[in-house]
């Protein structure tokens, strides 16, 4: 299903240069079902040290595309990757795995999505810290050992000097998350890729993740694409925000525009399940209806078309490519004048 060639580069006015560029990405799995087309002719940038982030219903494809970033789908024997990766002007996805492990971990780090079974339980913090540091930095042990208990403390680990001794089972959720970003940003990467960094933890531990990866990522001046379910973790964090649905990004723009005047139905469902303190308590939360579709089946249209109130003949029948809406906005809708009017009206009220 070709969607490619209509990618056009972000028009923030903010940052020229990219320091991940990914180009008609997809990566389809072998399965008894029949091919899953989990990231399907995918396209986006980010800049150096900008903060992205990547939304959508589980299913849809967020985690495939990190770890495709991260260079492990090569390693899966059903999968089938496809486009192109170019990171700091390198194509990943061309490169020799001996290369690729370079990348990973240093250049380009990873908080996964489970933190209980992405720390091995076996090693200790100290174990689990100093082998990625002396391997990408080549430091001593020793010095590995001082930096990481400096990474400790900058994520808020008091007394870290004796709890890097500690094994993963001895630290709280939130405590187990700080050390997971300590590991991640031990090696200064230039990409962080944090997969649903706060989903475990309960609000406050979360508002405080949260603002630890945005202060840290300006420190260290590391780019970060933060990938969630949740519109909320996003919204005060991330400058540009790219919304995936079945295997595609649908919509991507500025987070404020594209909070306040989605371009894309599946955005506005996905808004209108999210508690906003800017509207009234009375405003219910509605939750989109329906499911996304089998990715092993996906319909010949618009994807989002079963469960969209606009959907037309023309959306059963071809899949939209993504539309430039705006000032850094695409949208992969038809209808998306019909949004634009909207919002029109609204300001004009
Ligand atoms: N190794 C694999 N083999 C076959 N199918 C896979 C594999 N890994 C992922 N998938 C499928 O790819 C699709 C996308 O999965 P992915 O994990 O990227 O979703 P997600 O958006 O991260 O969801 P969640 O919010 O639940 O984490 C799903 O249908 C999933 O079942
Ligand atoms: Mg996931």
């Amino acid at each position: 299903m070709m969607l490619a060639g209509v990618y056009t580069p972000p028009a923030m006015g903010v940052t020229t240069s990219r320091l991940l560029d990914i180009t008609d990405l997809s990566v389809e799995f072998a399965s008894m079902e029949g091919t899953v087309h989990a990231v399907d002719h995918v396209s986006f940038a980010v800049a150096p040290g900008e903060l992205v982030g990547l939304v959508g219903e589980s299913g849809c494809g967020k985690s495939v595309t990190a770890t495709a970033i991260l260079g492990l789908t090569r390693m899966l024997a059903n999968a089938t990757v496809s486009g192109r990766i170019d990171f700091q002007d390198r194509d990943l996805l061309a490169l020799p795995e001996s290369e690729v492990r370079k990348v990973r971990g240093k250049e380009i780090a990873m908080i996964f999505q489970d933190p209980v079974t992405s720390l091995n339980p076996v090693l200790s913090i100290e174990r689990l810290m100093t082998e990625g540091i002396e391997l990408h930095l080549g430091l001593s042990h020793e010095d590995a050992v001082a930096r990481a208990i400096d990474m400790l403390q900058k994520v808020g680990i008091p007394k870290a000097a004796e709890r890097i001794k500690d094994y993963p089972h001895q630290f709280s959720g939130g405590m187990r998350q700080r050390v997971m970003i300590a590991i991640a940003l031990s090696c200064n990467p230039k990409l962080l890729l944090a997969d649903e960094p706060t989903t475990a933890l309960d609000v406050t531990i979360q508002a405080q993740i949260l603002r630890l990866m945005k202060q840290l990522s300006r420190e260290y001046d590391a780019a970060v694409i933060v990938i969630t379910h949740d519109l909320g973790v996003v919204a005060g964090m991330c400058r540009r925000i790219l919304v995936m649905y079945a295997g595609r990004i649908v919509e991507e723009g500025p987070a404020k525009p594209l909070f306040h005047h989605p371009h894309h139905p599946y955005t506005v469902g996905l808004l209108k399940s999210v508690p906003r303190l800017d509207r009234p308590r009375s405003d219910e939360l509605e939750s989109i209806e329906g499911l996304p579709p089998d990715l092993s089946h996906l319909p010949p249209g618009c994807s989002f078309a079963p469960r969209c109130w606009l959907a037309t003949d023309e959306c059963w029948q071809t899949p939209p490519k993504l539309f430039v809406t705006g000032d850094g906005r695409r949208s992969a809708c038809f209808h998306r004048d019909k949004l634009i009017d909207l919002a029109a009206a609204e300001v004009t009220a």
